[in-house]
């Protein structure tokens, strides 16, 4: 068993409610999103949205230019693109590896207290003295995590490439320290066999799967594929018909003959599959049953804090911009550029 003992209980993460935007009527959100059309294009800007913030916003980004996608497609699009100015709908994270990648663009954000609880998780200072602990270790960090831990990586990863990197550092030999996602550190030790020192960090979203609320429903729908994001938790992860990133769930959608599909991940997600799939059904995993707390009821509340309202907010202010220091970026950068070369390597 690894060792996930360290000298650090990670701090009690605050999760924030859901916040309660405004409904707007459809000839409101018709000329919100035209003002905002007009700002993008003032400022030579283009939205960069994940997969799990609101459809509007999701729409916005598609029909202007911009790309909805999954974090290593996020970064990857930032730097393909001549936009002056990129708007990060999504986490914190999402944000700065924008900026790491592109210290020469403007990077704004409808809310930069927006955070991921992995990343929350992972204080620097603490991540630095675990590291040294073990430095015959090659340290690998999910895009989940601060500029300052990315700075003492070796290498990033996305759940959508974390994989065939981990194996290939194990083709060469290496031992690998993870963080800080317990659950998808554990599942890639599974899978690949490499023996991991795993960070004791968690999604507060995928956390909240229950597997016994889950076997009932499997059995209520027994012609349903199970997909599940490797964030949650072994004993959902072992219900699953296909484990992997947003963009791999959603191609999962697009592509298998299953009428219903019981998704574990965050259901901002289901836009997109409903786009690509109007015709298939999608139930969500159960956050519900014994034990429940239903923090976040299977929707992230910081992806949640993305909204057409801030958007055109931070469009008119051109606050929110995202800054770091630059001897943090310039560290920062190597683990992704590192996944990125692995990334366009495997692609050729
Ligand atoms: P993906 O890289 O699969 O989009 O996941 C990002 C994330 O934050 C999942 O919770
Ligand atoms: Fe972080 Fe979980 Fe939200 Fe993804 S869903 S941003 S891992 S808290």
């Amino acid at each position: 068993m690894s060792e996930t003992t360290i000298a650090f209980n990670p701090p009690r993460i605050q999760v924030p409610p859901h916040p309660q935007w405004p409904e707007l009527d459809d000839a409101e959100k018709t000329a919100l999103k035209t003002r905002i059309k007009r700002l993008l294009k003032e400022h030579d800007a283009l939205l960069v949205a994940h997969y799990y913030t609101d459809g509007d916003l999701q729409a916005l980004a598609e029909e202007t230019g911009g790309c909805v996608a999954d974090s290593l497609e996020m970064a990857r699009f930032g730097s393909e693109t001549d936009a002056k100015t990129l708007v990060v709908c999504g986490v914190r994270f999402m944000g700065e590896t924008a900026k790491i990648l592109n210290p020469e663009k403007r990077v704004l954000m409808p809310e930069l207290k927006a955070t991921c609880s992995l990343d929350e998780g992972c204080p620097a200072e603490a991540f630095s003295a675990f590291c040294d602990r073990h430095p015959d270790h090659t340290v690998v960090v999910y895009a989940n995590t601060s500029a300052e831990v990315k700075a003492r990586a070796d290498w990033m990863v996305t759940s959508s490439i974390a994989l065939p990197i981990v194996k290939h550092l194990k083709e060469q030999g290496k031992k690998v320290l993870w963080a800080p996602d317990k659950h998808l550190g554990h599942y890639i030790e599974q899978v690949t066999g490499v023996d991991m020192l795993l960070w004791p960090g968690a999604c507060v979203v995928h956390e909240e799967f229950k597997s016994v609320a889950l076997e009932r429903l499997r059995r209520l729908h027994p012609d349903a594929a199970v997909l599940v994001h490797p964030e949650s938790p072994d004993e959902i992860v072992e219900q699953a018909d296909v484990v992997g990133s947003t963009t791999a769930l959603i191609n999962a959608v697009a592509s298998m003959d299953n009428p219903e599909f019981i998704v574990a991940t965050d259901e901002g997600i289901f836009w997109k599959m409903r786009q690509l799939a109007p015709d298939k059904k999608l139930i969500a995993a159960p956050t519900a049953g014994e034990g429940a707390t239903c923090e976040s009821c299977a929707h992230c509340p910081w992806m949640a804090m993305n909204a057409l309202q801030n958007l055109e907010q931070v469009l008119l202010g051109g606050d929110n911009e995202i800054h770091i220091d630059e001897a943090i970026r310039r560290r920062a950068v190597l683990p992704i550029q590192r996944m990125l070369d692995f990334a366009r390597q495997q692609s050729d």
